[in-house]
């Protein structure tokens, strides 16, 4: 759409971006999908020591793909979210059996592959492959509500499908792969969920949640569950023998 919140945002990550964090840049779509994965529902700091062992003891997609599962899930403990481990796993058999050990360049088929969302395929095909592919995580999410200023809860399924539609139109032909670390970057350093630092972020003079002083109520958060209301008539009647009536309308 704008080519300038692309470049805004590159600009931004050379200066302010992460770049030493051992996944980047390594062209290596088995590094990128194992560091997606490991990053889905883990902070960067508890994922350093795991990624590390997981790369030594498995060098490449074919080696994991061999490994007993006993060996796979004993590796993962402590990471949680148990089923990353499984998918992890099927995935590697996957790539090897139908993609020869190659993780394919195309998002549609990166996203057929076990434990890869659309997100995960987003970040694999254009971080490793330099596709112009999108990606729409937790903190991505967070800056475009805010940024875009939109409102409603990201993840019921009309606000979601306009986020990926803005996704898709922000991401550059140019350097695809860097534009999305930045945006991750940003969500995870500046557009933080609690006390954004609005005063470092490069994208603040278009930011519709700062000018209109929205960015504590943005993202909007998950709708609370209406509690049922039940209402109940009940007649109780005892007479001098000590009966009782009972009547329940
Ligand atoms: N979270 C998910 N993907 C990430 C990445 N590539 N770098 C840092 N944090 C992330």
């Amino acid at each position: 759409m704008s080519d300038e919140f692309a470049k805004t945002l590159l600009d931004w990550q050379k200066q302010f971006g992460r770049q030493t964090l051992p996944w980047q840049s390594t062209g290596d779509a088995y590094k990128t999908w194992l560091s997606e994965v490991m990053l889905q529902q883990t902070q960067v700091a508890t994922v350093m020591s795991y990624y590390a062992r997981f790369l030594e003891r498995f060098p490449t997609v074919a080696n994991l793909a061999a490994a007993p599962e006993e060996e796979v899930m004993h590796l993962w403990q402590g990471l949680g979210y148990y089923s990353r481990a499984r998918n992890l796993h099927a995935c590697a058999k996957q790539v090897v059996e139908r993609f020869g050990g190659q993780f394919p360049r195309n998002v549609d088929e990166l996203e057929t592959l076990p434990g890869i969302g659309r997100s995960t395929a987003g970040a694999i095909a254009s971080l490793s492959y330099g596709v112009q592919a999108s990606i729409l995580d937790g903190n991505v999410k967070r800056v475009f509500c805010r940024y875009f200023g939109i409102e409603g809860f990201p993840e019921q399924s009309a606000i979601k499908k306009n986020l990926w539609a803005i996704a898709d139109a922000e991401v550059p032909v140019q350097e695809p792969g860097r534009y999305n670390q930045a945006l991750m970057d940003l969500g995870a350093t500046v557009c933080t969920p609690k006390s954004p630092r609005c005063g470092h972020c490069p994208l603040m003079s278009g930011c519709k949640a700062l000018q209109q002083g929205m960015t504590q109520h943005l993202p909007t958060p998950k709708p609370k569950k209406e509690r049922p209301s039940w209402y109940f008539l009940t007649l109780l009647l005892e007479d001098s023998l000590g009966r009782f009536l009972l009547q329940e309308q």
